[in-house]
């Protein structure tokens, strides 16, 4: 017989904890930190450049110099973080990807340009080829294959190009195979020792990135899906095994995305493998939170909260969101 864990009514009453605040911040089981938060960014040519990102409202591109700003922004709010992601000019996309590893394409100009104003904020990177395929792939295509080995050399070069710029965290997510040993012995031979990978491990071929590549304009050049090298979102073990796979090849960190629809992978990752575990609550979730708080018909800024909060509950060190702001500065602010 299992051992009793409550006393029996009335002895127990588990309404006496949740009766006011004090008491329930008391036996709180875990907390939502500023320090959870990466915050993913759309990076576009120019100076003095917004543009608004229609299919994810609130979010914008802005060109290096107001990239700047933001992340000297973010790092005031406590944000240790910020993934950059080019808008790549569609003359600049080629079948061979040749801008990917570019030192001075639009990337590295803003890894650069942080380095130099921010130095103590983290930069991440987003290690594949689509925003510079004039396919839309995240590799190589060859005669309608998306072929591996050619693109890992590929990402490879500009996982380099990367690091050389200053980037702090390399996220591939890319999904193509070998892609993590082959970074990390580049990396080591090159002498960027240092610099981590936070790989998209379990990353599912997923219908939520759709504003995503509305923002880095990727959506019109893909041809077909992603679903010869993104998981199917079915499979939760194979998902694991790609996170083994990818620890023993020498990633840093883990990462699963989608987010929110994926909380039990999050939760598998952690328990089995006990790395840090990130997740990215991509842009549809983002979308789907914004378009219903501003239908009314839900409570956007409670709806955030509890949502970042569903990622620490599953385990998870960290997460990307678009929302990092916001919840930095509700946060900072106290949240009950
Ligand atoms: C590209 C990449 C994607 C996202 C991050 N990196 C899109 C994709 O795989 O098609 C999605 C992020 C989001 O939807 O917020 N490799």
């Amino acid at each position: 017989m299992m051992a009793q864990a409550y006393a029996p009514f009335p002895l127990s009453r588990p309404r006496r904890l949740r009766r006011t605040p004090a008491l329930r911040g008391l036996v709180r089981e875990d907390r939502l930190s500023v320090k959870d938060l990466i915050w993913p960014v759309f990076v576009c040519d120019g100076e003095g450049v917004i543009q608004e990102v229609a299919s994810m409202p609130g979010v914008i591109r802005r060109s290096v110099d107001l990239i700047v700003e933001a992340a000297a922004e973010a790092h005031e709010l406590g944000i240790p973080a910020i993934c950059l992601f080019p808008y790549t000019d569609p003359s600049l996309k080629t079948d061979g990807c040749e801008e990917a590893w570019n030192p001075d394409n639009l990337s590295n100009r803003a890894i650069r340009a942080i380095k130099a104003t921010v130095p103590d904020i983290a930069i991440m990177t987003d290690v594949a080829l689509d925003p510079y395929n004039a396919q839309g792939h995240d590799g190589i295509v060859r005669n309608g294959e998306i072929v591996n080995d050619d693109s890992v050399e590929a990402l490879v070069k500009m996982a380099l190009a990367q690091a050389e710029a200053g980037a702090d965290i390399l996220g591939p997510s890319d999904m193509m195979d070998n892609r993590i040993a082959a970074m990390r012995t580049a990396l080591e031979q090159a002498g960027h020792i240092h610099t981590t990978i936070m790989s998209y491990a379990a990353k599912y071929a997923s219908a939520y990135y759709g504003p995503f590549r509305d923002a880095v304009g990727a959506s019109g050049a893909l041809k077909g899906d992603k679903k010869t090298y993104q998981l199917d979102p079915l499979n939760a073990e194979e998902g694991l095994r790609c996170v083994e796979r990818d620890l023993a090849e020498g990633a840093d960190m883990v990462m699963v995305k989608p987010g929110m629809p994926y909380l039990d992978l999050c939760h598998r990752v952690k328990t089995r493998f006990g790395v840090p575990t990130f997740a990215y609550q991509v842009s549809g979730e983002y979308a789907m939170i914004q378009a219903a708080a501003a239908n009314g018909w839900i409570d956007g800024e409670r709806v955030m909260m509890e949502s970042l909060m569903a990622f620490r509950r599953a385990g998870c060190d960290g997460v990307l969101t678009y929302l990092a702001p916001e919840a930095a500065k509700r946060i900072r602010a106290g949240w009950e």
